[in-house]
């Protein structure tokens, strides 16, 4: 579905991706590892238009999205949980998530009723403000407002960060439950272990380019993975 190919990138004059390639075929569960400034976010602005790529190529579903702006992105078919979730402060939880809801038509639509069935909290916190959340029902609105925009790929970026660790479990037991229902997703984050248990392969990058890719099989019988290229 996704295909990054030789990607190249940066702000100014700094030069941050030089070589970054991957893909995320269809129902797939790929994740994007690697220490702090190493470009993850980077990559995932520039694969959604919100900065233009200088090198290299995207794909999604054969068409080139290289250096395309973020509307034209969004419509053919990736949806994002950009990294501090970014919710709307002063609507709430239900006009967050109608602010998004697609109209793309011959797909699976996401409703409210879904969304809530996948999050209940979320049902609760209806009337309350994107400001009146806690962090991680923030990260759900931000998750549930990407899945009402009917994504055929969803891309989280440090969708876990600073939350308590029953809160990471649940948004853990959602990937896995979007993927058993054939989802592809493209997961930025920290916790690799967590991630092995049901992400397909993984793609570590250093310093904006891939170190080391492999499946989470790979990564089990390989430990010294996580500590060249993860642990501090
Ligand atoms: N808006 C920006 N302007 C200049 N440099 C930036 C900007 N955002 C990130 N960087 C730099 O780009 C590098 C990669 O950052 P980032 O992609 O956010 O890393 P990661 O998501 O892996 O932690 C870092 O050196 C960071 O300081
Ligand atoms: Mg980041």
């Amino acid at each position: 579905m996704l295909k990054i190919e030789r990607l190249q990138a940066g702000y100014g004059p700094a030069k941050v991706l030089f070589d970054i390639s991957l893909a995320v075929g269809a129902g797939e569960v790929v994740t994007l590892l690697g220490r702090n400034g190493m470009g993850k976010t980077t990559t995932i602005r520039s694969v959604m238009g919100l900065l233009r790529p200088t090198g290299g190529a995207v794909t999604f579903e054969g068409r080139d999205l290289f250096g395309r702006p973020p509307y034209r992105i969004a419509k053919a078919g990736i949806g994002l949980v950009p990294e501090g979730r970014q919710v709307f402060p002063t609507l709430t939880v239900e006009e967050n998530l109608v602010a998004t809801a697609a109209s793309r038509e011959g797909r699976k639509r996401w409703t409210l009723r879904e969304v809530y069935g996948l999050f209940p909290r979320l049902q609760e916190r209806r009337g309350n403000l994107g400001s009146q959340l806690s962090g991680g029902e923030q990260q759900m609105l931000a998750i549930g407002r990407a899945l009402m925009t009917n994504p055929k790929l969803l891309i989280l970026d440090e969708a876990t960060e600073g939350l308590a660790p029953l809160i990471r479990l649940e948004i853990w037991d959602v990937l896995k439950r979007l993927k058993a229902a054939g989802e592809s997703i493209l997961v930025v984050d920290k916790n690799v272990e967590a991630l092995a248990t049901f992400a397909d392969r993984h793609v570590v990058i250093e310093k904006g380019r891939v170190a080391w890719t492999g499946t989470s099989q790979d990564l089990r019988s390989d430990p010294s993975v996580k500590d060249r290229y993860l642990h501090v």
